[in-house]
């Protein structure tokens, strides 16, 4: 049996009709740059995140970079995060000239160390960036209490984590702001490159419509210079369709991985733990094996796809060096780099596709 790794097409063909008229719409219109879609998908958006803002732009990356550089963040300062994370995260950190700072993440959660957290903070710390990895939001309360005790903004990087809720609080509560990414493969995602930030500071939602437009306040006047970073129609057009179904397939992704885990049981992979306040939405579901490069060359072999988030932690990454990092200094990370298996993972995985997966794993002898 063939199993993907995420299959867009049948979830394309599933609201084909809906998807079709909208993007018609668009292209009819000509209505490609800052058309009223944009307008209605920013609403929408920002309404299902029980926020006062959501500002589009054009990936999840400038979102990240946007709200760092609204916050003011400055050559010199520091800005923690975890160094199990798409490169994304502290790209932008150093894009807004700012110092990296790593924490190792927790052993059940996989999501930032509040236990680590408070001991990275120096004077020259800023931010904390908790990324809410493979769509389970990290501790918000504790990262929160920290945060306010130390006079520290939050940035929750929720580029996996759409519809996830701590607390039954969606990204954009606990923190100051949260970015959010639409590339195709994401829980909500575009038919092309598209990221939002979420969130209630009417501060930093100004500074971030401003620099994702050239720093525009009419067609040629210009109050700062900016960047060229807007979310266009056709993504909003979809995204707007797509957003209605989020919560039924967040609820199917849900099930699929409630079916894993029970499955699983009794054998020797280890799945990431729900933390008890924590609604995961399964963006992936990730395993710990001991073989897991001959694991998964073995599921290959029977026709299932899996993948590695991520095989090298960012800490020893080559882009890194001149950090002077050397393994064993976030020893979970990189013991975990080397274990970490995402199994296939969509909405509408198959009951059977799940157990043949598990089968599969069940007949590999280590
Ligand atoms: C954790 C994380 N942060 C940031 C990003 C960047 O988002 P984008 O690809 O939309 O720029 C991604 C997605 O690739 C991600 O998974």
């Amino acid at each position: 049996m063939n199993i993907p790794f995420v299959d867009l097409k049948i979830q394309y063909e599933a609201i084909m009709g809906e998807i079709d008229e909208a993007v018609k719409d668009i292209i009819s219109n000509t209505a490609f740059v800052g058309c009223p879609k944009i307008d209605e998908f920013e609403k929408n958006f920002a309404s299902s995140n029980e926020a006062k803002h959501a500002i589009g732009v054009n990936t999840g990356t400038d979102a990240l970079f946007f709200v760092l550089k609204a916050m003011g963040v400055k050559a010199g300062d520091e800005v923690i995060t975890v160094s199990n994370t798409f490169i994304a995260t502290t790209e932008t950190i150093t894009r807004a000239n700012a110092k990296v700072k790593f924490v190792d993440i927790n052993k059940d959660t996989y999501e930032i160390d509040t236990e680590l957290l408070e001991k990275a903070i120096t004077p020259q710390t800023k931010v904390i960036i908790p990324v809410h990895l493979y769509g389970q939001m990290a501790e918000m309360d504790v990262i929160k209490e920290i945060a306010d005790k130390h006079n520290l903004m939050i940035l929750e990087d929720a580029c996996q984590a759409h519809n996830a809720a701590f607390n039954n609080k969606k990204p954009g509560f606990y923190g100051d702001a949260a970015a959010f990414s639409f590339y195709p493969g994401k829980n909500l995602g575009a038919y092309g490159d598209a990221g939002a930030v979420v969130t209630d500071n009417d501060e930093i939602a100004e500074k971030i419509r401003l620099l994702r437009d050239h720093g525009r306040i009419s067609k040629y006047e210009h109050l700062v210079e900016g960047f060229n970073s807007r979310m266009d129609g056709i993504q909003a057009a979809v995204l707007n369709v797509k957003l209605r179904h989020l919560e039924e397939w967040t609820e199917m992704r849900r099930k699929n991985a409630r079916l894993y885990s029970e499955l699983l049981k009794g054998t020797d992979v280890v799945a990431q733990v729900e933390h008890s306040k924590a609604k995961h939405v399964y963006h992936l579901y990730v395993i710990r094996v001991k073989e897991r490069d001959r694991l998964m060359d073995f599921l290959k072999s029977k026709g299932i796809s899996t993948g590695i988030h991520y095989p090298i932690p960012l800490h020893l990454q080559p882009a890194y060096k001149y950090m002077n990092h050397k393994e064993g200094d976030f020893p979970v990370t990189e013991e975990y780099s080397k274990e970490i298996v995402s199994l296939p993972m969509f909405p509408e995985l198959t009951e059977e596709q799940i157990k043949y997966t598990v089968d599969s794993i069940k007949e590999f002898k280590g």
